[in-house]
């Protein structure tokens, strides 16, 4: 994680709505996204995408990861999408999220399409990322070879277009199926997703929870997937942000404790001239294999500037 942009939490704002893009200014998570696809009607697309424009170029973003989600590519909007957003605003924006990624072409058309626009506008070619959902079987079945596309900065899971592409017999995102009583029905899809990331050295996001006031549900949701090793979730309302932050940092113990694992380290093999392999934090044995585990919590506490 070292280096890479924060994702703890990622904020949906409607782009059609000006109230809402106002008040995610003042939120504190670590990326929002101003969303012209699910959240905005097909009459409203065409007055969002300059909204979003105007939202961009205005700034006051306080170092978020600023992004857009567009539409997906079995609609006849994505192009203008991308082209009126990174015309406009190219030079102020991060990311593009594109929904309903199923083939790696997909992404290969955006980052030719951005390149495209990126050399008219004379911006930096290939700053701006791209971060696909993956919400369908076909998404998941083409997963690595959409993960190692390019400009890939990071996997999100669409949990909701998600079960219903393999018609999951539940309609609330993170409960499990009645009559599936034999463990996580999430778990592979997530797991999936995650090792899909990790092998292409990108990061792994888990989508909404759209019981915006069960933050307890939230919690055990969000909980399962920061457990597994995600790097953040998406937020839909304020009141679940301080819970996916917290949930997606490092507890302050495994941090300083991470911390302590990396100065012992280093100092015992150092002093042994680069010599020893091993070495002991009191009781602990603690070797290669440990400085990597350590490294991970200590690359995500000092993300989230503990
Ligand atoms: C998000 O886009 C979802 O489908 O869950
Ligand atoms: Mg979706």
């Amino acid at each position: 994680m070292d280096g890479r942009r924060a994702r703890r939490s990622c904020l949906a704002v409607p782009g059609s709505s000006a109230k809402m893009i106002d008040k995610a200014r003042g939120l504190g998570v670590d990326q929002f996204f101003l969303d012209l696809e699910d959240a905005v009607a097909p009459l409203a697309k065409a007055e969002a995408r300059d909204r979003v424009v105007g939202a961009l170029n205005e700034g006051g973003w306080d170092g978020k990861v600023r992004s857009v989600r567009v539409n997906a590519l079995d609609t006849e909007w994505t192009y203008r999408d991308v082209v009126t957003v990174v015309e406009g605003a190219g030079a102020e924006l991060d990311t593009i999220i594109l929904p309903k990624v199923s083939s790696p072409d997909h992404v290969r058309w955006l980052d030719l399409t951005l390149t495209q626009v990126e050399r008219a506008m004379g911006l930096e070619v290939g700053r701006i990322g791209v971060e696909p959902q993956i919400e369908d079987a076909r998404g998941l079945v083409e997963i690595d070879a959409i993960a190692a596309a390019p400009r890939v900065e990071a996997l999100i899971y669409g949990p909701a277009d998600f079960m219903a592409s393999v018609n999951m017999r539940s309609l609330v995102v993170g409960q499990q199926p009645p009559g599936y009583d034999v463990g996580d029905a999430y778990h592979y899809t997530l797991f999936r997703i995650l090792t899909a990331a990790r092998a292409a050295d990108v990061q792994a996001i888990d989508g909404p929870y759209l019981q915006i006031k069960d933050v307890d549900g939230l919690r055990a949701v969000g909980g399962r997937s920061a457990a597994l090793g995600f790097d953040g979730k998406w937020v839909l309302h304020p009141a679940q942000v301080d819970a996916v932050n917290e949930l997606f940092s490092p507890r302050q113990e495994d941090y300083d404790h991470a911390e302590n694992i990396l100065d012992a380290y280093e100092w015992h093999t150092s002093a042994a001239g680069g010599k020893r392999g091993a070495a002991m934090l009191g009781d602990e044995m603690i070797d290669e294999a440990s400085r990597k585990m350590a490294l991970v919590i200590a690359g995500k506490g000092r993300a989230a500037g503990m």
